[in-house]
């Protein structure tokens, strides 16, 4: 059976992913290709395209196209939760009621019209859709691997209604225990304080996430933001999650918090520097994300996790490291998987995952994210060819110890091998590689390509051999989706990727799955005594992570970096540019 699960149900990440008798076989951001972040308001062309042709499948062959959105019965609670806490604005309430389903059926009109313009037969091929919700599930427990009962845990900012789901998996089905329905949203209140300081909502969350060690949390009481009963939880509106009328606003812009909040909290943050009273902002807003997960987490899924251990987590929120860090700090968790694409992109998986197994079939464990396009050293030295900066390219043997050789001498490398991640992560296919014992590398890389807040951490890729040493856990972390407690005295041999809160958010590397990076790694441990590289994504600051050899070569030459290997050959730029 050959199943397209496609996401961009709500405007942002769309992506594409294709099953083949269980097997996912491709998957991709279609951001990477349109070289625009997000792809705001685009549908998963390019993305579905490339999974079918790399794939071999033509469009014709497609068994069943999963999609993740579904239509809302009013017999449900979903929405008449949403029409009664809107109130305040009763145009979107009535809409609940009265129409509530139009963004499903704007969404089935979208995908349709892709599916024939890929050139899958409309009339013959079934549109199948997945509640939101349902698809993170999915793609957190159908591709765990886990085989005993596993509880589910899903945090975003919304799906169809839903924001929150608590469920289990067993034997290859999911059943839903609880669900939490907007405006109350912890996704949605952490995305409100991403905007109150400063950052894009659905992309800053990781620079709020950045800030909190730098703050004190009980300085400020965040709470009243969101009450929680243990139970359910309810946003104040009129500071949080708002909508209409209560608005703050600049410029014609209405951003999700109110001006109350503002009257309350001082002026929206501006800039890059990290201070006060922010940074304190940002550590309440984290330490309630924490406090408010674990105790909805132990109210629905402590009975299951005592039983077997078991955790899965999906919806942007799962990206939340330091979440992630408490969640596996509790007692009863043995194992926590986090889809690696936990954001929406990740729900193209879910819902084929979703469909395959309400069918019948099972889908195997994912074992890596290496799902998108790759490309030849011949397809390489085309690109140099055609480039117009006509870079001077050298072909290499021994390409792992020759790129050791350019890191260990302090120096950023610009690495690009294999096929492209699927997910936010870099997880050394398109990455940009620095020593982590070379002290001031991370700021070298700001400098070079990064521009970014010079607060926010770097991440090390560390091999499976020593991970546990440094991290002090046997824990998994394949993904760089959980932080840890870096032992005292590695902390002073990696300063580079060690956050100001002693944690490191790791990818620990196997041999198996990756076996060129993996050689990197020893070589450079060979030559600078550290089992572990920086690793961050390859692309600038604001623009996605590279895809083509071309995107590398244009992000090269508008970046201060000197040196890129694209699989087999080096790159180097002369001295006089
Ligand atoms: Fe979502």
């Amino acid at each position: 059976m050959i199943v397209l699960g496609l996401s961009g149900a709500l405007t942002h990440d769309p992506s594409a992913a294709l099953y083949i008798d269980g097997k996912l076989v491709a998957a991709a951001e279609e951001e990477r290709f349109l070289r625009e972040k997000h792809a705001k308001r685009k549908w998963p062309y390019h993305s579905a395209k490339f999974c079918l042709e790399f794939s071999g499948v033509s469009p014709l062959d497609v068994d069943i196209v999963a999609f993740p959105f579904a239509k809302i019965s009013l017999f449900r609670p979903d929405r008449w939760h949403f029409a009664k806490r809107y109130w305040y604005s009763p145009d979107r309430s009535l809409t609940a009621l009265f129409n509530g389903n139009r963004r499903f059926r704007r969404n089935k009109r979208g995908i349709i019209g892709l599916m024939d313009d890929l050139g899958i037969d409309i009339e013959k091929t079934p549109f199948v859709p997945v509640e939101h919700h349902m698809a993170h599930a999915s793609s957190a427990y159908h591709l765990s691997g886990f085989k005993e009962k596993t509880a589910i845990l899903g945090i975003d900012g919304k799906g169809e209604y839903a924001t929150t789901f608590f469920g289990y998996g067993e034997n290859g089905k999911i059943y839903k225990i609880k669900e939490l329905y907007d405006p109350d949203s912890l996704g949605g209140v952490y995305g409100a304080i991403t905007q109150y300081l400063g950052f894009e909502m659905l992309d800053g969350e990781f620079k709020v996430m950045g800030m909190a060690p730098y703050g004190n949390p009980d300085t400020y009481d965040l709470s009243r933001l969101i009450q929680c009963d243990g139970k359910s939880i309810k946003v104040d509106t009129s500071l949080v999650n708002t909508v209409g009328l209560r608005r703050y606003r600049e410029e014609e812009l209405g951003y999700y918090f109110s001006k109350k909040l503002v009257k309350w909290l001082g002026p929206k943050r501006v800039g890059d520097e990290i201070d006060d009273p922010y940074v304190d902002y940002a550590a309440s807003m984290q330490k309630l994300l924490e406090d408010i997960s674990l105790q909805l987490i132990e109210t629905y899924l402590g009975d299951i996790l005592r039983e077997t251990g078991k955790l899965c987590f999906a919806g942007g929120v799962g990206l939340n490291v330091k979440l992630n860090q408490r969640i596996i700090d509790l007692p009863y968790v043995d194992e926590l998987f986090v889809q690696p694409a936990a954001s929406d992109a990740g729900t193209a998986i879910g819902a084929a995952s979703y469909v395959i197994t309400k069918n019948g079939g099972s889908v195997e464990k994912m074992e890596h994210v290496y799902l998108g396009p790759s490309y030849k050293t011949e397809d390489c030295i085309d690109a140099c060819k055609k480039h117009p900066n006509q870079p001077k390219w050298e072909r290499l043997d021994r390409v792992p110890e020759i790129a050791a050789g350019i890191i260990a001498e302090g120096n950023p490398l610009a690495w690009f091998q294999g096929r492209m991640e699927f997910g936010p992560r870099a997880l050394g296919n398109r990455s940009i590689l620095g020593d982590p014992s070379y002290p001031g590398i991370a700021e070298r890389i700001n400098s070079q390509i990064k521009y970014r807040e010079r607060w926010r951490p770097f991440c090390p890729s560390i091999l499976d051999e020593s991970a546990k040493e440094i991290l002090q856990t046997a824990h998994p972390s394949p993904y760089m989706t959980f932080a840890f407690n870096v032992a005292d005295k590695w902390k002073q041999k990696i300063p580079e990727v060690v956050h100001e809160d002693g944690t490191a958010r790791p990818q620990v590397v196997n041999k198996n799955t990756n076996s060129r990076y993996y050689e990197l790694i020893q070589h450079l441990k060979k030559l600078r005594g550290v089992p572990a590289v920086l690793n961050t994504s390859l692309n600038r600051r604001g623009e996605p992570m590279i895809c083509s050899p071309t995107d590398a070569l244009n992000m090269f030459f508008g970046s201060d970096l000197q040196f890129l290997i694209m699989e087999d050959i080096l790159v180097k730029k002369s001295t006089k540019e």
